[in-house]
């Protein structure tokens, strides 16, 4: 469980803690010491990663609508919290989806982590799942990114036996590059003026992952 650190004497703010993070579907614990802004964000004390549920909208709309997530995921910033839970509700038996949780210090539950796999219903295309994934900006760098990564990566080579998972992601952002590349994913090409962003068209790589 938990255990709390100091509080930062010169910033005041900062926070030193471990946390843990477990995958009830891997039944896996992972210990991360992280450094939070009481500000910014509530005190983690645990991370449990589940598939998603309807009442995960609310956490769910809040992070879509972020700048910086809308930005990267193409969503935008005057989507409808109805939009999101109808997207939840919408979600097929070839779509795979799950959360992080965060146990705060406060004893409240928030979603700070979303991933999505999407296997294609074509069935000469139904080895391949597509890949969307987020986490809140307030919690990132904790590694919730990869430990959500990680769950899906088991889930399509050991359970569905997927043999691809491809993505999109922005020509610009290099967290995200970075992550995929150290699960193994490849640069596939270039997708040019793939959307709009702050007004101008941009590029997006292909990445994909072949199961080794
Ligand atoms: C990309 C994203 C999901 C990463 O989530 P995260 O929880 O912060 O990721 P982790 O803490 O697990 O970091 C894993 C790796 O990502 C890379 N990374 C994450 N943040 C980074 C940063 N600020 N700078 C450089 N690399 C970074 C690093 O390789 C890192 O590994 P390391 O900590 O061993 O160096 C998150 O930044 C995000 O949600 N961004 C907005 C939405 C988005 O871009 N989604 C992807 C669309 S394709």
């Amino acid at each position: 469980m938990a255990h709390h650190g100091c509080v930062d004497a010169q910033m005041g703010l900062s926070i030193r803690q471990t946390f843990t993070i477990h995958n009830i579907y891997q039944q896996e614990i992972f210990q991360k010491e992280a450094v939070k802004n009481t500000i910014r964000g509530g005190i983690m004390v645990e991370i449990t990663i589940r598939p998603i549920l309807l009442t995960d909208a609310k956490d769910i709309w809040e992070m879509r609508i972020q700048g910086e997530v809308a930005n990267n995921m193409g969503t935008d910033i005057s989507e409808r919290l109805e939009e999101t839970e109808n997207k939840i509700k919408s979600l097929d038996s070839n779509t795979r989806s799950f959360v992080a949780v965060a146990s705060l210090e406060n004893g409240t539950e928030k979603v700070v982590g979303y991933i999505v796999l999407s296997i294609y219903n074509n069935l000469r295309y139904s080895h391949i799942g597509s890949l969307g994934l987020m986490v809140n900006p307030k919690y990132q760098r904790n590694g919730i990114g990869s430990k959500l990564l990680e769950t899906v990566i088991d889930l399509a080579d050991n359970w569905l036996h997927l043999y691809k998972i491809e993505l999109e992601v922005d020509v610009d952002n290099e967290k995200a590059i970075q992550l995929y590349k150290k699960y193994n994913f490849e640069m596939e090409g270039t997708r040019r003026a793939t959307k709009v962003s702050d007004g101008k068209y941009v590029d997006c790589y292909y990445m994909g992952r072949i199961r080794s």
